[in-house]
């Protein structure tokens, strides 16, 4: 269920036309509600009700500043994976005390800030990782709050380039390593070990992978517990798929919540979660405007103004986003593609689509844009991003204001003649 509804023909975003909101800030552009971001926040916590959890949100997903903030104030901790954005979740009024850092490749620096912040705890992926993590908490006078990233080895069966906990992918340590590891930490007096962590793929579309990966983590921390090593939680990750197509139906939340609480049944420890796509995939869309209409050969194309740099999960992974008119449908369809002004192939929303026939001028509202859309967009082909305005019933906030041509250029230099450089001076 969304907030992205039709009223007379025209889509809404809450009470809000789609339509006003591209007259008034342009497109491309990102629209997120409010109410529908608070209700996902509100099933999932209700699927989980009665479990000790907390629910860390994936800012990786859609590290917008209102959007965190949004998430903080309804009470969600933060699952991190770089120094920025553990800077953006302060910035947004998230408790550091409620923070997850995974990733496999953290650099001293961040493992300091987020050792001096107070983060939860630190997901740590390889044994060398483990050590220099101890190093740096021992030269601030610390102790490192740590979990292993462990790899269950399942098949999310998923894409590949987001299935994450399989023995080939690059994420988390095996089990066997895992245990000479926290034996390793055990000992360690500037560690000190919170938990176990794992974390199998994104966009999965069925239950028995994340419940495989459970039970195989439980039998690691019963291990773990019988050589005496305190396990206090056990994070289970993200990764619960959306429907992006209307025929697609991943299990409910409240089917996953009642599988992972069934599953943990007599762990006797907290719970985290790490959810991202699931929070604010729907939660978010993408409006753009038809620019021209053409034929090449036998294939209709149509151009829109917003291309793989404001939204790469078609280019990348041949993803899936509904599209639909903002305005009342045209009754004529026609078969096309829709694609963008990026000098690539790549670069489409979507390929071989049935549409109600649009004209240019025409506004198009690409669904299922809240997660990895605005995140992952770049200024390829020097584009300016695009603008995102958070909907709150009747009121919009310009949550990001548009990038105009100065920021495509702020922070560069082409000075024709560079200083010389000298250990003193360092690099200008
Ligand atoms: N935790 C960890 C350690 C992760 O690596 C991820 C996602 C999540 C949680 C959140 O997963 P979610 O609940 O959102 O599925 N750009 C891709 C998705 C990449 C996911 C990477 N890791 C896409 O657009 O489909």
């Amino acid at each position: 269920m969304n907030h992205f509804q039709r009223r007379d023909g025209e889509l809404f975003a809450e009470e809000v036309p789609l339509a006003a909101l591209a007259a008034a800030h342009g497109t491309p552009l990102y629209v997120y509600s409010t109410a529908t971001l608070t209700r996902h926040w509100k099933v999932l916590e209700g699927s989980l009700r009665g479990l000790r959890h907390l629910t860390c949100y994936a800012v990786k997903a859609n590290s917008s500043l209102a959007v965190l903030s949004l998430l903080a104030r309804l009470g969600a901790g933060f699952d991190i994976v770089s120094g920025g954005e553990l800077y953006r979740v302060r910035k947004a009024g998230g408790d550091p005390r409620k923070v997850v850092f995974s990733g496999v490749g953290k650099r001293d620096d961040e493992v300091a800030f987020a050792l001096e912040a107070g983060v939860r705890v630190l997901d740590v992926e390889s044994a060398e990782e483990l050590a220099r993590v101890s190093i740096v908490a021992r030269r601030l006078g610390k102790r490192a709050p740590v979990a292993l990233r462990v790899n269950p080895d399942v098949d999310p069966r998923t894409h590949p380039y987001i299935s994450t906990g399989l023995k080939g992918n690059k994420f988390g340590v095996p089990v066997e390593e895992a245990l000479r590891l926290y034996a390793l930490a055990a000992r360690d007096r500037a560690l000190r070990i919170r938990g176990v962590a794992m974390h199998i793929g994104s966009q999965v579309t069925e239950l028995a992978p994340f419940l495989d990966a459970i039970a195989r983590m439980r039998g690691l921390v019963d291990e773990l517990r019988r050589q005496g090593i305190a396990v206090g939680h056990l994070d289970i990750g993200g990764g619960l798929g959306i429907p992006y197509e209307e025929s697609e139906e991943p299990p409910h939340p409240d089917a996953y919540g009642a599988a992972v609480k069934k599953a943990l049944r007599g762990f006797g420890g907290e719970v985290l979660l790490e959810p991202g796509r699931l929070l604010v995939g729907n939660a978010g869309v993408l409006v753009t405007r038809v620019l021209y209409r053409k034929r090449n050969g036998r294939k209709r194309f149509v151009v829109v103004d917003a291309g793989m740099n404001d939204l790469v999960r078609p280019a990348m992974y041949g993803a899936f986003h509904a599209i639909e008119p903002v305005g009342p449908p045209a009754a004529a369809e026609i078969t096309c593609d829709v694609v963008g002004p990026i000098c690539e192939s790549g670069d489409f929303l979507a390929r071989g689509r049935r549409l109600p026939e649009p004209e240019a001028g025409d506004l198009l509202c690409v669904r299922s844009a809240g997660a990895y859309g605005f995140a992952m967009s770049s200024q390829y082909n020097a584009r300016p991003r695009a603008a995102e305005v958070l909907v709150d019933r009747d009121r919009v906030l310009l949550a990001r204001r548009r990038e105009a041509y100065p920021d495509l250029v702020r922070g560069e230099s082409a000075r024709p003649r560079p200083r010389r450089f000298g250990p003193r001076r360092g690099l200008r």
